[in-house]
């Protein structure tokens, strides 16, 4: 590898992730594509995957909904229906084939949701039934309007919990070699986190301790089901999208890093407080540092990351893995340019969410082969 003056650059070693052998550091991030049909994955998605797929990479799909009640937008996939599930093998053989490591990012998107979206045109539910401002754009995302939530009641609560253990072993029935629970940008576990939207006064409302209970349940109950060693987690304490943010964002890392340890779960995917707003970075004093180094398993760090301070990150012990959006969704051969440093090609935020099966989509270029 010619990176990094002869010997390879740190981002390009190997890494051994639990019973995985990853043969390079650069996971491709998890995105939300909208080009899941009625919420059935596609089999467009199987060259624009396959594209994305090395030997020995770890690829985390796109957010997936555990349930009728999951979701929030047009056309994301879901891993409730026997045909979602279906829909999904020949993706997930797509990964392998290549000698890819894929998991599934499980999703319930709580109040970033409207009733046209819900069984029955139902009221979306949460923790809360505090609405969010009108004017606020979900994620980058224009949703029309955001309804009234409804507050789950204390009763409820393990239902949902059931409804990602389901998803959890419907993702392993798929084929996936993991999940990863999603926990963050202010999606349904994210609201009962943060105590700028949780006002409960259940046991799953108040203390740190309380608003971290129903992201732990989950996490048990996926691990239960498939195993720790299957199970990854994505949190953003630092950031504030979706009116979900923290008044003590360090705390509420640090807390769930440690419970997370006492699980043995293989993974924790934490998102820089540099992305504290969507899509830019922000100057910020806060660091993943701290939690990183609570945290015992393999971490992995993104937002912003490009190849100089992923390999930094790497070099200097500060996260195992680099995870890269927009930046692997624009180059799908992303490690090789990385490896042999190449130019990049640019992302076109017009064709992020369109629903062309093609454009934007799988028609980013390659490198030459002979490069
Ligand atoms: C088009 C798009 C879709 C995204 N969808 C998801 C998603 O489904 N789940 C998630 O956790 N983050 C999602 N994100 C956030 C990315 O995973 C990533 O954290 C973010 O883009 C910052 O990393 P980057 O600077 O390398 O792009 C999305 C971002 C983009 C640009």
């Amino acid at each position: 590898m010619s990176s990094g003056g002869g010997s390879a650059a740190p981002l390009l070693t190997p890494y051994k992730m639990g019973r995985f052998d990853l043969s390079h550091r650069v996971v491709l991030a998890p995105l939300t594509r909208q080009r899941s049909y009625g919420n059935v994955p596609q089999p467009h998605a199987i060259l624009y995957y396959q594209q994305r797929t090395t030997k020995g990479g770890l690829l985390i799909a796109e957010a997936t909904g555990i349930s009728d009640t999951a979701q929030g937008y047009k056309d994301t996939p879901g891993i409730w229906t026997k045909e979602q599930v279906e829909a999904w093998k020949p993706i997930v053989d797509g990964v392998h084939a290549k000698g890819g490591i894929f998991f599934c990012q499980i999703w319930h998107v709580g109040r970033v949701s409207n009733n046209t979206f819900q069984p029955n045109g139902q009221a979306p539910i949460s923790s809360t039934n505090k609405s969010m401002k009108p004017a606020v754009r979900a994620n980058g995302i224009d949703v029309a309007t955001f309804s009234t939530p409804r507050q789950l009641e204390t009763d409820e609560i393990p239902s949902i919990v059931n409804d990602f253990r389901v998803a959890a072993r419907n993702a392993i029935d798929a084929g996936f070699d993991g999940v990863e629970i999603h926990g963050a940008h202010g999606y349904l576990i994210d609201q009962f986190l943060k105590d700028q939207v949780n006002d409960r006064i259940d046991k799953y409302g108040g203390s740190l301790e309380n608003r971290c209970r129903f992201a732990l349940e989950v996490a048990q109950a996926v691990v239960d089901e498939i195993g720790a060693d299957k199970v990854g987690i994505r949190l953003s304490p630092f950031a504030s999208y979706s009116e979900a943010s923290d008044s003590n964002p360090e705390a509420l890392g640090l807390y769930m890093a440690n419970a997370l340890n006492k699980l043995g779960i293989l993974y924790c995917h934490m998102v820089e407080p540099r992305m504290a707003k969507l899509g830019e970075k922000f100057e910020t004093p806060y660091s993943l540092g701290p939690i990183r180094n609570a945290f015992k398993g393999t971490f992995i760090a993104a937002g912003g990351y490009t190849q100089e301070d992923g390999n930094k990150a790497v070099s200097t012990g500060y996260a195992d893995l680099v995870a890269y959006g927009r930046l692997f969704l624009s180059n799908p051969d992303l490690p090789r340019r990385f490896e042999i440093d190449a130019p990049l090609n640019k992302y076109n935020r017009e064709t992020f969410y369109i629903s062309d099966p093609v454009i934007g989509y799988t028609d980013y270029p390659f490198l030459p082969s002979d490069v």
